[in-house]
């Protein structure tokens, strides 16, 4: 805007200097000895025109543009998402966190997307990662990234059948998102450089519930970071046991003799560690609750652990579960005809 302003402020100008350099120039008989000054005269008033007619089309354009600028204005304020993206520019020299999500279809998904989206957007350097557990990249997770406003990466793998979870199989039977979080993993060891990018990796499921300083304590992780999870292994809480800054055991109440028992929500790795190691990754056959021990055995000792969350006494994320809504009056609608509309999506 102050360009175009400034533009006609200057054809304005060129417009007197011409006039007053041909007074100038008249006055002492310049043009007299070699032109003639009808000619002279004519010249100057159609240049006089021509930039008039300048003047007035770049008027339009500015016209133009405070409009734009009003509508875009406008768009802005009506959407608090976009207000958020602004503010999503990367602060140089601060760490990426990257936030590993598995994620599948499920009623409640683009609620639980939605929640956690939301909570993500508060926090700055933030990438996430996305991967889908199907064959293809559903619409609906793809339109839910487009429209969320944050920096994503939106991956996709099956788990096959044969290790799927069933309908009623309770949710520890199978290991569930290994190898959604694996195809995340391998994102990031093809795609960001070991010797440059500063960040922290972080398995970020989809039902869980995030207090945004959890992020800043993750983010200065040097090796493997760790804290409390509430809600969790059937106790308040699950956490590290810490002595003298250091990580000494663990208060669990099932298998504490893992190697690492801990919750996927209660660790971060640094970036640089993670691309480092490629054989660093979850198996698909492991005994249950050995996940975290498979990933972490490769990337440090138990007295290497960073503990957060002021020497793991505060709880910053809890392992809530949505309850799977029951749809039953859905069914009998249906037997009538009645059932809700397809085309809006929930
Ligand atoms: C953690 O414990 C160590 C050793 O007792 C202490 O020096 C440090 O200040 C504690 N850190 C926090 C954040 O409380």
């Amino acid at each position: 805007m102050a360009v175009i302003i400034f533009k006609r402020r200057f054809a304005l100008f060129l417009v007197l200097l011409l006039i007053f350099l041909f007074i100038m120039l008249l006055s002492q008989g310049y043009f007299c000895s070699n032109m003639d000054i009808d000619e002279e005269v004519k010249w100057v008033s159609k240049k006089v025109l021509e930039l008039s007619a300048k003047e007035r089309r770049l008027q339009l354009q500015e016209e133009r543009l405070l409009h734009l600028e009003k509508e875009l204005n406008k768009s802005y304020s009506n959407s608090a998402v976009s207000m958020l993206k602004q503010q999503q520019s990367f602060i140089k020299d601060l760490p990426t966190i990257y936030a590993i999500t598995p994620t599948y279809a499920r009623c409640v998904q683009k609620a639980e997307l939605t929640r956690l989206s939301q909570t993500f957007l508060h926090v700055r350097n933030f990438h996430w990662i996305v991967v889908e557990d199907a064959v293809e990249k559903t619409p609906l997770v793809t339109n839910f990234l487009r429209n969320c406003g944050l920096i994503y990466t939106h991956l996709n793998i099956a788990t096959p059948e044969d290790h799927k979870l069933q309908e009623n199989d309770p949710n520890w039977l199978k290991p569930r998102g290994v190898l959604q979080r694996n195809i995340a993993l391998k994102w990031l060891r093809d795609n960001l450089d070991v010797d440059n990018k500063q960040g922290v990796v972080y398995f970020a499921d989809d039902d869980n519930t995030y207090d945004l300083k959890l992020f800043d304590e993750m983010r200065s992780t040097k090796q493997v970071s760790v804290w409390p999870v509430g809600l969790v292994g059937a106790l308040r809480y699950e956490s590290p046991v810490v002595h003298n800054g250091k990580v000494t055991g663990w208060f669990t109440y099932w298998k504490p003799e893992r190697p690492f028992a801990m919750d996927m929500a209660g660790f971060a790795i640094n970036l640089q560690l993670m691309l480092k190691n490629p054989q660093a990754n979850f198996k698909i056959r492991v005994p249950r609750g050995y996940q975290e021990s498979e990933l972490l055995k490769h990337l440090v000792t138990m007295q290497d652990l960073e503990p957060k969350a002021e020497n793991c006494s505060k709880v910053l994320v809890w392992h809530t579960r949505t309850e799977k809504p029951k749809l039953k009056n859905e069914d009998k609608l249906k037997k009538t005809g009645q059932q809700s509309d397809p085309d809006i999506e929930v």
